[in-house]
Parts: C-alpha cells; structure tokens; sequence
C-alpha cells in the first residue's frame, strides 16, 4: 500500500490514540526510521499490523477502526488529489466512476498502484449496487470510504454487505441505500 494511506492511518491514529501511542506502535511494527512517503509502497501486512495496534489501543474490533480510518481516508484522499475529486458533482457520479476514472487517474499517478476492482449498477434513483474484489479485502474500508463520499455530498448512506470475501466469496456485494 502507498504511503498517502499510511498517512491517512497516521493522521487518524494521532487524533484517536495520540502521537505517543502512534510512534509506539511504528516501533513495534514498522524498521526502524520509518517515514511513509505518499508515492512509495510499504508492504500491506504493515499496514493491517498498524491499524490492528490502533484498533487494540482503542479497545475496537479492526473492521470497525478500518471503517473509520476509510471514512477519514477519503477526505484525506480527495484532499490530496482535488483535480479528481472535484470532477463529480454528486455522490452518484462520484460512485460510478470509482473505476473507470478515478482509480484510472491514480494509475497515471503512481507506478503500479494495488487497487481493488470495483463495479457498479444503478438498481434506481436510491439504490447503487457495487461489487468489490481484491485480494488485500478492504471491503470495510471501501464502506468507510463511500460513507466519506456521501458525507462530501450531504447524504445519508446505508450499506448491506450481504456477500463478502472474508466470509469466503469470490467478491464483496454492497448494497447502498440513499435517502
Ligand atoms: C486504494 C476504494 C476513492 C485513490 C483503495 C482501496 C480501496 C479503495 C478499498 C484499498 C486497496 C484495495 O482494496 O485493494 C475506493 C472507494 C472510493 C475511492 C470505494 C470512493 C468512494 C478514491 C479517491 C482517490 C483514491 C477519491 C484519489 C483521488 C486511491 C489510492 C489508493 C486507493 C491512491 C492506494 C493505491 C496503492 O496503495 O497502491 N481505494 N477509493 N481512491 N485509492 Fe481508492
Ligand atoms: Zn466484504
């Protein structure tokens, strides 16, 4: 995983546990001397050790902190890369076009990025139903990211997460119901 998501890590993990606790958990789980830079690759299991310290420390469940960090990461990734992220007007558009533009964009950006492949349909004007497939299985982070889109937006999102791949799926369902 790039650094910009260590980074989204970092920033939550600083507001929620503390700098102290955060430079902690880079000493257990990271060399020596880290510093995540956003263009560069870190291994994932890093990652997933981080936020499973953040997630003890803060005495949650890692899907839960990793729902979380997505929701934050959003902002953080938006923020970062406004020439894409302002290309939508709606949080529909913004949806539909996870794939084919917007991780399409990130692949100009970074040198072999890891990106789960994501396709969706419009059931209608209050349903979107979106498939996720990677095999790093950051389903509960994809739902952090869409609750971070449609808090963008000023919407109100449900998800239902009837399929998915930690429960041995070949990819996640995600059904997500607008106001
Ligand atoms: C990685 C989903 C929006 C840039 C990821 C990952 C997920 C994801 C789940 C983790 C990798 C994996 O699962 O295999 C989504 C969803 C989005 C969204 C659901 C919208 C609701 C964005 C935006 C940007 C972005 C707006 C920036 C313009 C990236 C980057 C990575 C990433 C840089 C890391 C690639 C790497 O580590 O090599 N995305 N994303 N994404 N996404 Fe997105
Ligand atoms: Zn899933």
């Amino acid at each position: 995983m790039r650094g910009v998501v260590f980074r989204g890590l970092e920033e939550l993990a600083i507001e929620t546990i503390g700098m102290q606790e955060w430079d902690e958990l880079l000493e257990t789980y990271a060399p020596q001397g880290r510093v995540y830079v956003s263009p560069t690759a870190y291994p994932d299991e890093e990652l997933f050790a981080l936020a499973q310290g953040v997630a003890s420390k803060l005495d949650k469940p890692l899907t839960e902190v990793l729902a979380i960090f997505g929701q934050s990461l959003f902002g953080f990734l938006a923020k970062k890369h406004v020439g894409i992220s302002s290309k939508f007007s709606s949080f529909e558009e913004l949806v539909v076009s996870i794939d084919s533009v917007i991780h399409m964009e990130v692949k100009k950006l970074y040198d072999e990025p890891n990106l789960p492949s994501i396709t969706t349909t419009i059931e209608n004007d209050k349903t979107i139903i979106l498939k996720y497939k990677s095999n790093r299985k950051l389903c509960f982070c994809a739902e952090g990211l869409l609750h971070g889109a449609a808090q963008h937006y000023n919407r109100v999102l449900r998800i239902e997460h009837p399929q998915c791949m930690h429960e041995g799926a070949d990819h996640c369902v995600l059904i997500l119901h607008l106001d």
